[in-house]
């Protein structure tokens, strides 16, 4: 990185952000008939609209000029190439090898991947048939109705988050995803089903994350209670870079399914982690959702900064973060099967961009990652948007839409779900003047200190930012390919922050305090150490708990 060239450009972007960006939205769209097809950009059919932001030419080359100065043309290459990025753990970042359909070789520590990477996407597929067509059966011979991953974290959102998006794929057993060591999930989770026709998958990259190994026990007392310590076998898989531990739990070599150190949690979607979702959906579609994410990474290999659709994305996103101050940035698919999406995201996106030290160690210097949250629209509208519209902080709304449902027959509630999400945006760009507020009182019929009255809790200040993406349907390959373009958004933002994204520190600390506080919950230890208020706490629970 050239540290100096890249604050130099930081301090003009910055300062255009404050003095230069247009400030009138309104009068930008007025003034320039073109300013969608100028700031839009398209793979296939995905488009990406980032018009609605108060951006400009210079803007843009300012960003452009960000992103060469921060040598992220650069990184993005040593990425794919397998080079060893992040740092930290020593570790090359490689989840695209996962879904290389070029056929070509990619290398790590001078060995070609796409071997293993195929043998065990082979292996999935074989046994996703399996169990779907009933070849693979439950101990009693009955055919598998029920799976159950027990997972959390990457092991959890992708593919509980994708089995969703992807519902009218499903024709497999019906996938449920269990994640929180709270038992109510699991206990939840497993009344409705029966043994004989569950299968349990445990997936964990490490295979020592607390909740999930909890859970795997509960599960395998289910149904050890049901069918006998026998049955185990046949009713439990596992997916994991930890193949000693699996063995160690009992399940058997050929129902694990491995993956690498090279692919990070909150990106293994695409591993073996991706289980539940091909065996809903099936190989096949799973290769669809695999062919989207890959046309993806080639688009955000080869298109020039100005027309790449993630370069673009995380170069708004970093002039939002940065340039404007956002703290925050909202996730607003108008696709309901995209309900999950935001809570991906913010595993995706928060744990690898929520950082204070640069790669170097060194305190970073703008803002990081932003708080990502959000909700499937229309419901958001009826909930947050108010705050969106005329609360005092402004937050980037990303909003998504397909052009076509999965149900024709409802072709109406489509249109509506459209004409809504093109509204909000339209509405948070145009915003509604005291002068047009009070006009419309007064047609309404409203007497003239009623109109002033009302009025200004009516106005819109308006010039808040959105970008869509909009795409032809919610399929397997648009699915991939969305989901990719996040990963890589991220991965843009993070090397113009200075950033690793690829390791997560952060959720340490929690972790061996849990442990340290255990038998202090349990009551066999006093806690000296802990502070008066954890042992008030503790105290407290104890006391509700009868100990
Ligand atoms: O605690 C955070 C984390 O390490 C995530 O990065 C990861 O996705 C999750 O826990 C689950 O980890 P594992 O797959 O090893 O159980």
């Amino acid at each position: 990185m050239t540290a100096d060239a890249r604050k130099t450009t930081l301090d003009a972007l910055k300062s255009h952000a404050k003095t230069a960006a247009p400030a009138d939205m309104r009068a930008a769209f007025e003034a320039d008939p073109s300013r969608f097809t100028r700031f839009s950009a398209r793979l296939d059919d995905l488009v990406l609209d980032y018009s609605k932001c108060r951006i400009d030419d210079a803007t843009i080359a300012l960003l452009e000029q960000l992103a060469i100065d921060s040598n992220v043309e650069a990184r993005r290459d040593a990425m794919f190439s397998g080079e060893v990025i992040n740092t930290t753990e020593g570790r090359a970042v490689l989840h695209t090898a996962l879904r290389n359909r070029s056929g070509k070789p990619v290398m790590v520590d001078g060995k070609d991947v796409m071997g293993d990477v195929q043998a065990v996407l082979k292996a999935m597929g074989g046994f996703a048939e399996d169990i779907r067509s009933g070849a693979a059966s439950g101990a009693t011979g009955k055919k598998i109705t029920d799976i159950v991953n027990i997972g959390i974290g990457g092991s959890d959102l992708g593919p509980a988050m994708a089995t969703l998006a992807l519902a009218p794929y499903h024709d497999g057993p019906k996938a449920h995803f269990v994640s929180n060591v709270d038992g109510a999930h699991i206990a939840d989770t497993l009344k409705p089903l029966d043994p004989e026709t569950t299968l349990v998958i445990i997936a964990s990259k490490t295979f020592t994350t607390i909740e999930t190994i909890t859970n795997a026990q509960t599960a395998r007392r289910w149904l050890v209670e049901a069918l006998g310590e026998a049955a185990v076998g046949d009713h439990f898989c596992a997916v994991s870079t930890a193949l000693d531990k699996v063995s160690a739990f009992g399940i058997s070599e050929n129902r694990t399914f491995g993956f690498w150190d090279w692919v990070g949690g909150r990106y293994s979607i695409w591993s073996a982690i991706g289980l539940p979702l091909m065996i809903a959906v099936g190989a096949e579609n799973f290769g669809r959702f695999l062919d989207g994410a890959h046309a993806m990474d080639r688009h955000f290999a080869e298109a020039p900064i100005r027309q790449n659709l993630p370069m673009l994305l995380g170069l708004i996103g970093l002039y939002h973060r940065v340039a404007c101050g956002y703290a925050s940035r909202a996730i607003i698919p108008y696709d309901h099967r995209l309900s999950r999406f935001a809570a991906y995201l913010q595993q995706l996106d928060m744990e690898s961009n929520g950082k204070g030290v640069t790669i170097d160690g060194t305190t970073v210097e703008t803002p990081t990652g932003p708080i990502v949250w959000g909700e499937p629209g229309t419901n958001g509208q009826h909930a947050f948007f108010q705050l969106l519209h005329q609360g005092t902080d402004i937050i980037p709304v990303e909003f998504m839409i397909a052009a076509n449902g999965h149900e024709p027959d409802l072709g109406h509630q489509h249109q509506l779900l459209i004409a809504n999400c093109l509204a909000q945006s339209e509405a948070l760009m145009r915003g509604r003047t005291l002068a047009e507020a009070r006009r419309q009182l007064k047609d309404k019929g409203a007497s003239d200190p009623d109109a002033d009255r009302i009025a200004p809790h009516r106005v819109f200040t308006g010039n808040r930012p959105s970008i869509t993406l909009v795409y032809d349907r919610l399929t397997p390959e648009a699915l991939g390919r969305l989901i990719a373009l996040y990963e890589h958004r991220v991965f843009v933002e993070a090397q113009i922050f200075g950033i690793n994204a690829f390791d997560q520190w952060g959720v340490e600390l929690g972790k061996e305090l849990a442990t340290g506080l255990l038998p202090v919950v349990e009551g066999k230890d006093a806690g000296g150490g802990h502070d008066a208020s954890t042992l008030g706490l503790v105290k407290t629970i104890g006391d509700l708990r009868g100990a």
